[in-house]
């Protein structure tokens, strides 16, 4: 069966969705954030550090891991992949609220990893950490129940965005992406961000509350995909954006780009063993 096609790599989409008014798309900004310049290794984690802090404070982990927990449902052993993990917080909180759960840890950045493996996940019976770009996932297909990403969607241009959501669907039965929501109210949030990151953390959180991605962005970027992926999309407080994507009931089943596992029902699927994956170093 031949892979599941690319989606256009010149794939564009101003980040409030294709009808933006023109003051959104005047808003939208390409700068990038020190999380994303390998430049800036220090910066980068003085960034982390703030964001980790400030998800503390506002609750963000708890809500995220209510959330994926309600994605993965009664599952009696959930497989959960974190993509965009940074300091990992939010898989050790899925860990801690739900004994029998089997997480995976990942990030495209190596020294995030590492510092995930030298931390309490990399000691943890249920965890594995993997460096995973979130665009082409080295799992095979249906090897999770939910897939998580939390606040790291807007790092992705639309292109990557629609390969997410076409990978993330492949490997697991729900895809869950949790970011800030679109509007410039939220910018009210950056003196918070201060206090709890100092400038490297306002500096991030304010490009970031710029390249968030509108509801109507990431619906459209479902459609042109290039897999019949179903997105729901909802606001919830204090001012996150929360979609959930799935692979459409009638759809053929997944197939891994690269090596592409032998039609027919997954065994990996029918016996729930843990997932495992090809880690890069
Ligand atoms: C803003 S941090 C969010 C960290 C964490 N999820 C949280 O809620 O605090 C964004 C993370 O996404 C990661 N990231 C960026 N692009 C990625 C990609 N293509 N695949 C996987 N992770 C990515 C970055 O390395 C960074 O650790």
């Amino acid at each position: 069966m031949a892979p599941e096609p690319d989606p256009a790599p010149a794939l564009d989409m101003p980040r409030g969705g294709p009808r933006a008014a023109r003051w959104d798309r005047l808003f939208e900004t390409d700068k990038e954030e020190y999380i994303d310049r390998p430049d800036s290794p220090a910066a980068c984690r003085r960034a982390l550090r703030g964001l980790d802090r400030f998800q503390r404070l506002t609750l963000g982990y708890r809500t995220c891991a209510r959330l994926t927990a309600a994605a993965f449902g009664p599952a009696p052993e959930p497989r959960v992949l974190e993509l965009g993990a940074g300091c990992g917080r939010l898989s050790y909180g899925i860990l801690r609220r739900h004994p029998t759960a089997l997480v995976t840890a990942s990030d495209v950045n190596p020294r995030v990893v590492e510092a995930l493996r030298a931390g309490p996940l990399g000691r943890h019976p249920r965890a594995g950490c993997a460096v995973l770009d979130a665009t082409a996932i080295d799992a095979p297909a249906d090897a999770y129940d939910v897939a998580v990403m939390a606040m790291s969607l807007h790092h992705l241009p639309p292109a990557g965005v629609a390969a997410l959501l076409r990978e993330g669907t492949r490997v697991a039965r729900t895809l869950l992406l949790v970011d800030g929501w679109r509007h410039p109210l939220c910018l009210g949030a950056v003196p918070l961000m201060f206090l709890t990151g100092g400038p490297a953390q306002a500096h991030d959180g304010v490009i970031s509350l710029r390249k968030v991605y509108g509801a109507a962005a990431v619906r459209a970027l479902a459609g042109m995909c290039g897999a019949p992926v179903r997105v729901d999309t909802r606001f919830a407080l204090p001012g996150y954006l929360v979609a959930t994507a799935t692979r459409a009931p009638h759809a053929p089943p997944a197939v891994a780009p690269a090596a592409a596992p032998a039609a027919g029902p997954s065994p990996a699927r029918a016996r729930r063993p843990r997932p495992r994956l090809r880690t890069r170093k």
